[in-house]
């Protein structure tokens, strides 16, 4: 108590003592509740004043203490908006550079910034910075998008010096919270194991996420965080920011709690064996890191995510999804036309707009029939499917389906004539010996020939069966040994294997803008918002157990919406299919199964299943999510998406725990509806032979009572898993 009154005093002090000067600038990034506050001193360094609600009045930032600053003798700047190695500082930097004359330190004064509105509602920041001594420029970005509380901010490098410029660390951005404590929650994960989430009170110096495997990057720990202030947030109450970066490749993000107990936040590509050769008047942009500040819980900032992706960043955001029929499980590498086309009619029976059709299909030399061999020869293989894809197309079309493909283009087997032919292009290092990640290697991306190659395969396949109408994009190896054999500069290979990837979906997307494409890892291995510029939809795991994967959706669903989530139903866990299947139903549904094992009321259930989720997938996709109960904290999970006009909701509740008697034993309260409204209650998904308890109740609630009483969603050992559709009442 004394530390914390001593902290007060010290804060009151410090605001009193250093208002803003007569001739400092000021720069506020706004959205419509939260402020990023830039102040300029007189001696141009640029430091950040405040990150978090809105003031009415802006010229109150003016009265905000600059908390960094320390007295006459402490001249580092801890809150700098971009801090500079070697010099000054002694904190972790967000640049770290050896110019041409070798000097290894940076300074940046603040030159100009402007302000322009790029699109209804979208304002864009930019602040020039150059370093007094060199002629040398950063740039800072903040893009403010207005409705949706979201920031998304970025840096770019670039000098005129005489010889190239070592550019050792390059962040994207550099933020400063002031709060009394700070709580990080993090997630790591593994194969079907993904989203683990981990809260833990930062403690004075420095905590890092990041990752070192290059591709399948996130593997173990995804570039996404909730960080709550002064106090853990819950869902609807707290400060919390929500931060991700929009990287696929190696990242870093620190948290570092000052001396003076401030929190300071580099977010970027990660600088480990990455040192980047800049030449003279070339530009360096680094990826975004995007966040969002709620003072109403992690519930309001996960909505703000999601908001904004479906509206600014994923392809189709607020368009359709396709569900679909999946072979993976059905077959694995085992199939021939007989059997696919069998499959085609199966999907059809069961009611799927496609068949995707997985891993196996191609290569002949070294055939695709086990995960050793074959990547990289993206033909047909003759003894499989002797009639090729565009037959195939074909087939699924008279069966009434559409028909797409599974493909991992970044990557070679040993065993493969890509190998052969091209040795040069996969990433190893000359002196050491090969070492496999699923038997595999990666293609070395950041050589254009290869960039073309990748482009190829995929435009080629399109080109030649025009009404194939998916893509799942997978990458199951991570890079080991380390080297590209034709890039002048080893080092920038990290950084260029993102840019290549990105370069390559780029000129896709250009070519395909409405494709839908699957963006797979192992499962979840590479899930951000630099990769969701491109692809329609995310895998989160391979893990598909209902049980199992409640967790794992609810731990994704704090920054990805559910229209990017793809959910299979599949023979993984011990649940029912109809506990599966509304699991599924959560997100973007398909099927990982043999249709032609269900018994008939399985079937039926399915079939039904499939056509209620086209009545209500749109309230699911483009709704507002609630999470209502916490698996984690409770033996049930509740989650509510409320549409933006507030008429319908779907309400999904499970029994998580197995303790005795558990389940809704009361009303849950709900959220995000109108008080005014009156509202209906109906279950769906309601298994054939079983009746429902909330069916035969004609009540009229209004949404006033919904969220202050509740309702029992009557969830027990019997009824473990209930969805029910609420409707406005006329
Ligand atoms: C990993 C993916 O996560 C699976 O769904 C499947 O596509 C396999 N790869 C195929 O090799």
């Amino acid at each position: 108590m004394r530390n914390f009154c001593i902290f007060l005093t010290f804060i009151c002090l410090n605001a009193v003592a250093n208002p803003k000067a007569p001739g400092d600038t000021q720069i506020a990034i706004e959205t419509q509740k939260t402020a990023l506050v830039i102040r300029v001193d007189k001696a141009g360094d640029p430091t950040v004043i405040h990150l978090g609600k809105r003031l009415q009045n802006p010229a109150e930032y003016g009265l905000l203490s600059d908390n960094g600053k320390r007295g006459e003798d402490y001249t580092q700047l801890y809150n700098s908006a971009y801090t500079p190695a070697g010099a000054r500082n002694l904190l972790e930097p967000a640049l770290q550079v050896a110019h041409a004359d070798g000097n290894p330190s940076s300074d940046l004064k603040y030159v100009r910034h402007e302000t322009q509105t790029v699109s209804d509602g979208v304002v864009l920041t930019t602040v020039f910075l150059k370093d007094p001594q060199y002629p040398f420029e950063v740039k800072l970005f903040y893009k403010a998008y207005q409705q949706e509380d979201v920031i998304e901010q970025w840096s770019s490098i670039r000098h005129t010096e005489k010889k190239t410029v070592r550019l050792q660390k390059y962040a994207s951005a550099n933020l400063y919270i002031p709060a009394k404590n700070y709580y990080l929650t993090h997630f790591h994960g593994d194969w079907a194991k993904e989203m683990n989430p981990e809260e833990i009170p930062l403690t004075a110096g420095l905590k890092v996420l990041d990752s070192k495997l290059g591709t399948r990057a996130h593997l173990f720990q995804p570039p996404s965080f909730l960080l709550s202030l002064n106090k853990p947030a819950e869902e609807e109450t707290g400060e919390v920011i929500a931060g991700t970066l929009a990287w696929s490749g190696n990242y870093q993000i620190q948290f570092e709690v000052d001396p003076l107990r401030n929190l300071r936040l580099i977010a970027g590509i990660n600088p480990y064996a990455s040192e980047y050769m800049l030449a003279p008047d070339k530009e360096f942009v680094t990826p975004a890191f995007l966040y969002t500040y709620s003072d109403s819980g992690k519930g309001q900032a996960s909505r703000n995510m999601h908001r904004w992706a479906r509206k600014y960043r994923i392809p189709q955001g607020e368009g359709n999804r396709l569900t679909l029929l999946n072979n993976w499980e059905a077959t694995y590498f085992d199939f021939n036309e007989e059997k696919l086309t069998a499959l085609f009619k199966d999907g059809k029976k069961l009611g799927v707009d496609l068949f995707l059709l997985d891993d196996g299909w191609f290569a002949n030399k070294y055939p695709r029939n086990d995960d050793h061999t074959g990547l990289g020869d993206w033909q047909e293989n003759k003894q499989k499917l002797p009639h090729g894809l565009g037959y195939l197309v074909k087939e699924a079309e008279s069966a009434g389906i559409k028909f797409g493909i599974w493909l991992e283009p970044e990557m070679v087997s040993p065993k493969s004539e890509l190998y052969e032919k091209h040795p040069d292009w996969v990433i190893k290092l000359p002196n050491r010996p090969e070492y496999y990640f699923r038997n595999q290697l990666v293609l070395d991306l950041s050589n254009p020939k290869v960039q073309d190659f990748v482009y190829g395969v995929v435009d080629g396949i399109l080109t030649k069966n025009p009404t194939l109408g998916y893509i799942k994009w997978d990458c199951n190896a991570v890079i080991y040994n380390a080297y590209s054999a034709t890039n002048p500069n080893p080092s920038h290979l990290y950084v260029e294997y993102v840019q290549g990837l990105y370069k390559v979906l780029e000129k896709l997307r250009v070519k395909y803008p409405t494709l839908p494409l699957m963006l797979c890892s192992g499962g979840g291995g590479r899930v951000d918002y630099g990769a969701l510029k491109y692809f329609t939809e995310f895998w989160p795991s391979d893990n598909t157990d209902g049980l199992e994967r409640i967790f794992i959706q609810w731990n994704y669903s704090y920054f990805f919406p559910a229209i990017a989530m793809c959910n299979h139903i599949t023979d993984w866990g011990k649940q029912p299919i109809k506990f599966r299947t509304d699991v599924a139903m959560m997100g973007k549904m398909g099927y990982d199964i043999v249709v032609s094992k269900l018994d008939e009321k399985e079937l039926a259930f399915s079939q039904d299943a499939l056509k209620t989720y086209s009545r209500v997938k749109d309230v699911i996709w483009k709704g507002d999510l609630f999470r209502l109960v916490s698996p984690q904290t409770s033996d049930m999970a509740s989650l509510l998406y409320v549409s933006e006009k507030q008429d319908k909701a779907m309400w999904f509740n499970y029994l998580v725990g197995n303790r005795y008697r558990e389940g809704s034993q009361g009303a849950i309260r709900l959220s995000g509806l109108s008080p005014a409204k009156k509202y209906r209650i109906q279950e769906v998904n309601v298994y054939p032979g079983t009746t429902s308890p909330i069916n035969g109740n004609q009540v009229v609630y209004s949404g006033d009572y919904l969220m202050t009483v509740g309702f029992n969603p009557a969830v027990d050992a019997r009824r473990a898993s209930v969805v029910l559709e609420i409707t406005e009442a006329n």
